[in-house]
């Protein structure tokens, strides 16, 4: 049968067909010809829409109610479909009206919504059978129904399974009707209170971002952590400020963390630690208007069960936070690791204002906190003549810029359309005077050298050729010639033991080997010494 394959797509003359093996017995058959409308709608929903609603009068009730969920499933969003949907809530069929609620759930942003409302409000008040008053809650809660908020909220409590779909309606009704209220992250007001902090920072960086933060965020009180792609440390402070630390990738907030050792552990752990104390400083600190929260459950999935267990817990506890999976201040980043619960206070929507420089890019640009942590690794000091012979779009040249004082910046390059790009970004970031020149960096030799900082091909687009290996040899030799004694070269190299051997080799001497993540490989920061 064509349509048990999930490679058929019907066309609307198999219409008659199809609504024929709706009333098959087999629920397989009817399965793959629901799927099969669905995949045929997609291309052309009202047409489709049309030709089913058509049938519906003549079938028999088994197949009407499959009728409208298949038409539930292409969500026509036309006024016609809805008036056939909403009078399908007063078919003398129950199986009938619970698949046009369904359907009617489906229709967020359907032009016939005062109508839809109307419906689904009249079905409800005729006090439907259990089954129906289920799929009515659940469409309610769906469309954002704010006049059946009452009705939901005054659900009796002797069905479970209508309570737990009005409970869950009710928090997505409080959820939409306060989207409009204000709910943003105050980065610019300081905590008067401890704050355990996680600095998110791509792997092998670390060092660096531990170095940077306590040189830059004097609120630091103590800074730990071993784990890889992140540094954790005691602060007070504004969260703004942590945007001094230009090697992070960004921050959150640890909450306590306690022993989780299933599911039904996590979420009630999960409960504790966002009513928590600390959980409730940090947001009620730095939120301003409502506080709207979503949960991401990392390696779980959309874990939906367990979230509406938290949410309902926190209504209870923290009374006025607004569960919102679309449009949140907050995110709590849950994890279990080692059988031990983990949450992440990540405040959402923050301006960066650290890289906005970057006007444009070129292919391969590095990532900014790669070229701030190179900057940091060259040890900069206020004579320092830095050339980028890779310049590309230029990160590294601004980023040195913004670490402090210099005598010169050098900029290279063969491409000359990169050279526009970076120059456009030196621009935008107020850095003048750079040098830019278009040079083969494993020729080309500018005087007085005392840094070479960059970031080279790292062999996707040019390795195929394996020219890499050759360009990168003769770079290596040619930054050994160019530095001025007592310079240093700090570079990601792609191949790091053929380039230690060979800087070896040209008498510079090691002061930094590092594998680091450059977004899905590793590649060796390096930072070389000329004696
Ligand atoms: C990885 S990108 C540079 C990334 C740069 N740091 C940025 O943020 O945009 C490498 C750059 O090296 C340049 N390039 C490739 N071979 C070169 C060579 N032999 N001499 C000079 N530049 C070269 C490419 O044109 C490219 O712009």
């Amino acid at each position: 049968m064509a349509v048990l394959s999930s490679g058929f797509t019907p066309s609307t003359r198999d219409v008659d067909a199809l609504c024929g093996l709706l009333g098959d017995d087999d629920e397989k058959v009817v399965r793959a010809v629901e799927h099969a409308i669905a995949r045929a709608g997609a291309g052309e929903g009202p047409v489709w829409v049309a030709r089913l609603l058509s049938r519906a009068d003549a079938s028999s009730p088994a197949v009407r109610a499959r009728l409208f969920r298949a038409v539930g499933r292409l969500a026509p969003k036309d006024a016609a479909s809805a008036g056939a949907l909403a009078s399908a809530l007063r078919d003398p069929d129950g199986r009938v009206q619970k698949a046009a609620a369904n359907a009617l759930g489906r229709l967020r942003e359907s032009e016939a919504s005062a109508q839809i409302a109307a419906a689904l409000l009249d079905a409800w008040d005729r006090s439907p059978a259990l089954p129906l008053a289920r799929a009515l809650a659940e469409a309610m809660g769906k469309l954002g129904l704010v006049q059946a908020r009452g009705r939901l909220e005054a659900v009796p409590a002797g069905d479970a399974e209508l309570s737990r779909i009005a409970g869950n309606a009710v928090a997505m009704l409080r959820r939409d009707g306060s989207r409009g209220d204000r709910s943003e992250i105050d980065a610019g007001r300081s905590g008067d209170f401890d704050v355990d902090l996680v600095l998110l920072c791509r792997a092998g960086l670390e060092d660096l971002v531990r170095e940077e933060l306590t040189l830059r965020c004097p609120s630091v009180r103590s800074v730990g952590g071993r784990d890889a792609a992140q540094v954790t440390a005691t602060w007070r402070g504004a969260p703004q400020d942590l945007f001094a630390v230009r090697t992070m990738l960004g921050f959150a907030f640890a909450l306590p963390s306690e022993p989780a050792p299933d599911d039904a552990a996590t979420a009630s752990a999960c409960v504790r630690a966002l009513s928590s104390e600390a959980a409730r400083r940090i947001v009620e600190t730095w939120t301003l208007g409502t506080v709207r929260y979503r949960i991401d459950w990392q390696g779980k999935g959309h874990s939906r069960a367990m979230t509406w267990q938290v949410v309902h817990a926190l209504e209870e506890r923290c009374p006025g936070w607004v569960n919102d999976p679309t449009s949140s201040t907050w995110q709590a980043s849950v994890s279990v690791a080692e059988g031990r619960l983990r949450v992440l206070l990540v405040p959402r929507g923050l301006v960066d204002p650290r890289f906005v420089y970057r006007v444009r890019d070129v292919p391969a640009a590095s990532h900014p906190t790669l070229a701030a942590a190179l900057v940091r690794a060259s040890r900069i000091s206020d004579a320092d003549v830095v050339w980028d012979p890779f310049v590309g779009s230029g990160t590294e040249l601004v980023e040195r810029a913004r670490a402090g004082a210099y005598r010169t910046l050098i900029g290279s390059d063969l491409d000359l359309d990169a050279i526009g790009v970076a120059r456009g970004n030196a621009a935008a970031a107020g850095v003048a005077g750079v040098i830019f020149q278009i040079a083969d960096a494993t020729l080309h030799a500018p005087c007085g050298v005392t840094r070479i900082v960059t970031n080279p091909p790292m062999g996707r687009r040019v390795a195929r050729d394996g020219s890499l290996v050759d360009l990168i040899d003769r770079f290596t030799d040619n930054a050994a010639r160019v530095l001025s004694r007592g310079g240093r070269l700090t570079w990601l190299s792609p191949l790091g033991g053929r380039t230690a051997a060979r800087a070896e080799a040209c008498g510079l001497r090691v002061a930094l080997r590092k594998p680091v993540d450059m977004g899905g490989f590793f590649a060796e920061l390096q930072a070389w010494d000329k004696p």
